[in-house]
């Protein structure tokens, strides 16, 4: 384990949003888990102090909206920019931060992914967190339990009510399953075999 300087598990939150409403949920999900003991920080996708390459966490969570059944992609993400989502959110996705990350070496990191989808396309085929699960698992990471998704009434939003309460006990849940658990002292990993 990495522990934040106060002691506590670190838990590094990534999260792709044009229109607010993913990143809603990625504030709930990082206030949660700073409630179960993890020293968190959350980064917008493309913020110029985001990790990149190794990363010594002891869990990720990532989350984007659903676009075109997937993870957004440069084409898609123009055309959030002429509709009106802001230059610093259509610049660059997920799908791209998963491709230039990996967990340091001999770490096993936890890796958690959610999505926003619209809920009249709910029962389709495809959507943001399960293609991001397939690149972390492609990236080496221990991807943990089915993807969290959550639904907003229409492309601008907003979440559907309830959809934040939701998350919350989505990642609550999917944590307690962790080990080692959180809020606990650990031998580091390699020290650990
Ligand atoms: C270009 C585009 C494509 C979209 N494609 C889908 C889709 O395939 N399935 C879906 O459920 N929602 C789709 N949506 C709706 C988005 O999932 C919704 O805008 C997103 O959840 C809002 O999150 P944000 O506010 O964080 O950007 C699409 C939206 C846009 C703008």
């Amino acid at each position: 384990m990495s522990y934040a300087p106060d002691g506590r598990p670190l838990a590094l939150v990534v999260v792709e949003s044009m229109r607010g409403n993913t990143e809603a949920v990625a504030h709930v999900v990082a206030q949660a888990l700073e409630r179960v003991s993890y020293g968190v920080t959350l980064h917008e996708v493309g913020d110029p102090t985001m990790p990149t390459g190794r990363l010594d966490t002891d869990l990720v969570v990532v989350g984007a909206p659903t676009h075109a059944f997937s993870l957004t992609r440069p084409s898609a993400r123009a055309d959030a920019a002429r509709h009106g989502a802001s230059a610093a959110a259509v610049r660059t996705g997920l799908r791209e931060w998963l491709s230039e990350v990996t967990p340091a070496h001999g770490r096993r990191v936890p890796l958690l992914a959610f999505d926003t989808r619209v809920q009249r396309a709910r029962r389709l085929r495809g959507a943001a967190g399960p293609r991001a699960c397939v690149l972390a698992r492609h990236r080496g990471f221990a991807v943990h339990r089915r993807p969290g998704s959550f639904m907003v009434a229409d492309n601008v939003g907003p979440l559907l009510g309830g959809e934040l309460a939701r998350a919350e006990i989505w990642v609550t849940t999917a944590v307690a399953d962790l080990a080692p658990r959180p809020g606990r002292q650990h031998e580091p990993v390699a020290a650990a075999r």
